[in-house]
């Protein structure tokens, strides 16, 4: 199969990117808890230099715990800051607070020395669908005002202010999937970060199924309560069976049955999985 992103939608991308993040002091880089590699644009480090780092694992509440540990440790090994988290929760702003308390140490102190008494200034970055507005709302819920327009500041931008030491670009950073190999493509088209549309739900469904026999075995027998089995096309038709998608004339209908495989992955019903491993 061969996934795509639109070369167009880049280019506007990284000029905005690159506008944007002149303005901040901090880059929370969101990050897919299932895919914490294929989620993430290698070129956020070169756009991100010189300014303080967060990296949040989100949906960690659908990714697979002991995965979502190591990977937490990866990137703390790497000297970010990281925070796993549900975004869809209402009590992020304490342990988010702090994290970037953390990875702010550095220019705090710097500010300080110079006698320098403004907030923080951070924007939001990650590949669409991953959940930066989710986790903007959800983290921003108490904010007090928005300001627009600051002189000198921000010209046509809407910031969120939270708290006294935090101001929030309002506008996440959509920042371009990019890959060279078919697995992270592959990655991607899963979670749902593609266009679903230009992809082909029975091969995905497929793809999935022989992705994770080795680490989930028993996801599909023990959601479909089937009894599985090596081929993978025949489990397929197990699941199209017990969930009566059948296509006219009473044909069992693989495309209906990869859907809802795709679906109850995405949504956790499978249970919580994580396909880029450590
Ligand atoms: P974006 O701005 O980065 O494009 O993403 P957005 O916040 O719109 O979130 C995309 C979907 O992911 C939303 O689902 C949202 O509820 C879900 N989501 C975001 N953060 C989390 C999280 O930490 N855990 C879980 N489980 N889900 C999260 P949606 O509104 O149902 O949209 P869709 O999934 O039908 O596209």
């Amino acid at each position: 199969m061969d996934y795509q992103w639109y070369p167009g939608h880049m280019t506007k991308a990284i000029r905005q990117m690159r506008e944007d993040i002149k303005l901040v002091d901090l880059v929370i880089e969101l990050l897919d808890a299932r895919i914490p590699l294929s989620s993430r644009n290698p070129d956020i480090d070169s756009l991100g230099q010189n300014k303080s780092r967060l990296v949040i694992l989100n949906k960690s509440d659908l990714a697979d715990e002991k995965q979502n540990t190591l990977w937490d440790k990866y990137f703390k090994d790497k000297g970010y800051t990281v925070l796993k988290v549900d975004s869809r929760v209402n009590s992020l702003a304490k342990i988010v607070d702090r994290a970037i308390e953390e990875a702010c140490k550095e220019k705090i102190e710097a500010n300080k020395k110079k006698g320098i008494n403004r907030p923080i200034r951070a924007m939001v970055v990650g590949i669409p669908n991953v959940g930066k507005s989710t986790f903007i709302n959800s983290y921003a819920k108490r904010s007090v005002a928005k300001t627009g327009n600051k002189p000198g500041v921000t010209k046509g931008k809407q910031w969120i202010k939270i708290g006294k030491n935090l101001e929030l670009l309002d506008t996440p950073g959509i920042l371009w999937p990019k890959f060279d190999d078919e697995q992270t493509g592959l990655n991607l088209a899963l979670v749902g970060s593609m266009n679903d549309n230009n992809l082909d739900s029975a091969e995905l469904a497929f793809q999935f199924i022989k992705l994770t026999r080795d680490n989930y075995p028993d996801v599909l027998k023990n959601r479909f309560n089937i009894e599985g089995n090596e081929d993978i096309v025949e489990e397929m038709y197990q699941v199209a069976d017990v969930r009566n998608c059948k296509l006219p004339g009473n044909k069992l209908d693989l495309d209906k049955a990869s859907k809802i495989i795709l679906d109850e992955f995405r949504s956790g019903k499978l249970g919580k999985i994580t396909l880029d491993r450590l």
